[in-house]
């Protein structure tokens, strides 16, 4: 990131919520699970599928992941009346990773039990480092409850070739992403060739191991590799999906389905709307020096 946009990143919290909200608006679908709902409706009526998100910041209480557990049913309950073509993606923190696992673990399988009585497939989403160990831990022990779910692994992450050797044997249905959250050296890739070097290498040994995958990118050399291994491995439509984010790369996002491949949208949700928008813009600072001159401009 170069100095001017570190610079605009220092300004984000001078922005009015307000203005953040209208550029935010391309990466939520709104506040309510209704907003989220609608959403999908139009993206599956482009051959779109989609994964929903409620968005939510840290939690410290067992009552707050009650909370969230109790959001999540409700939306595998709206899919499901709604006949939409989207599943869930979940974060373990907000079931309480950090505070129990044993309690994290039977709130995830209450969810289960939720998404099995309308077969619904769960993905839990990958956290910042401190998270990995125990969320891989407590996936696995979730999947021995229910099968129909899978999980995010993160390439920037050293270790991530060596859990995917382990996670292959028992064919694990993955999301592969570059990772989001910034990690020290020792444990991460930080340079953006070696990041892409090893989601390469690492997106080789699952599908050659016959695993699914959600291949989560915006990159066009990633997703020019992808194209190059699905073609020479001679994979077939249902055994990979392309993923985006939403309000990321649309023009991308339409070549990829008029391609013929699969592909899903994650479509966040929720009041707590905020700090994953500044998240997106700390991706692409770009986006927020409009946010900035708009605080001056009237228009
Ligand atoms: P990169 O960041 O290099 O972006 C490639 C290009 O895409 C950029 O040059 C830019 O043009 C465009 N772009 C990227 N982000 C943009 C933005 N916000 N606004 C506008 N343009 C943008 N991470 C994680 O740690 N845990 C997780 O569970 C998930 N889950 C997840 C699900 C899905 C469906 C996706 C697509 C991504 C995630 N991620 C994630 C996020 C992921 O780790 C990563 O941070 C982003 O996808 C950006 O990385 P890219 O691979 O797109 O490359």
């Amino acid at each position: 990131m170069g100095f001017i946009n570190k610079s605009i990143v220092k300004l984000f919290p001078l922005v009015p919520r307000k203005i953040v909200r209208r550029f935010a608006n391309k990466y939520i679908a709104g506040d309510k699970l209704s907003d989220a709902v609608e959403l999908a409706k139009r993206l599956n009526d482009k051959g779109i599928m989609g994964t929903m998100d409620v968005l939510g910041e840290n939690i410290s209480t067992k009552e707050e992941a009650v909370v969230s557990r109790n959001e999540c049913i409700e939306v595998i309950d709206a899919i499901d009346k709604n006949k939409l073509n989207s599943n869930i993606s979940i974060k373990l923190t907000q079931m309480g990773l950090k505070i129990d696992l044993d309690f994290c673990l039977k709130n995830l399988e209450d969810i289960m039990d939720a998404a099995k009585s309308v077969n619904q497939f769960i993905r839990v989403d990958m956290e910042d480092s401190s998270c990995t160990k125990d969320t891989i831990k407590t996936f696995l022990s979730a999947r021995d409850y229910y099968p129909r779910c899978g999980i995010v692994l993160q390439a920037c992450l050293r270790r991530t070739y060596a859990d995917v050797q382990e996670l292959i044997k028992s064919h694990t249905n993955f999301r592969l992403c570059k990772g989001i959250y910034i990690e020290p050296v020792e444990i991460a890739y930080r340079k953006k060739e070696e990041v892409n070097e090893h989601y390469l290498k690492i997106l080789r040994v699952m599908l050659e191991s016959g695993s699914y995958v959600g291949i989560a990118t915006h990159d066009d050399k990633l997703i020019e590799g992808a194209y190059k291994m699905i073609d020479e491995l001679k994979k077939k439509r249902d055994e990979y999906e392309f993923q985006m984010l939403l309000g990321v790369r649309e023009n991308l996002r339409d070549k990829i389905v008029k391609d013929g491949h699969r592909l899903r949208v994650y479509i966040p949700f929720g009041e707590h709307w905020y700090n994953y928008s500044l998240r997106r813009f700390q991706e692409n600072p770009e986006v927020m020096s409009y946010v900035i001159k708009s605080v001056f401009t009237k228009n």
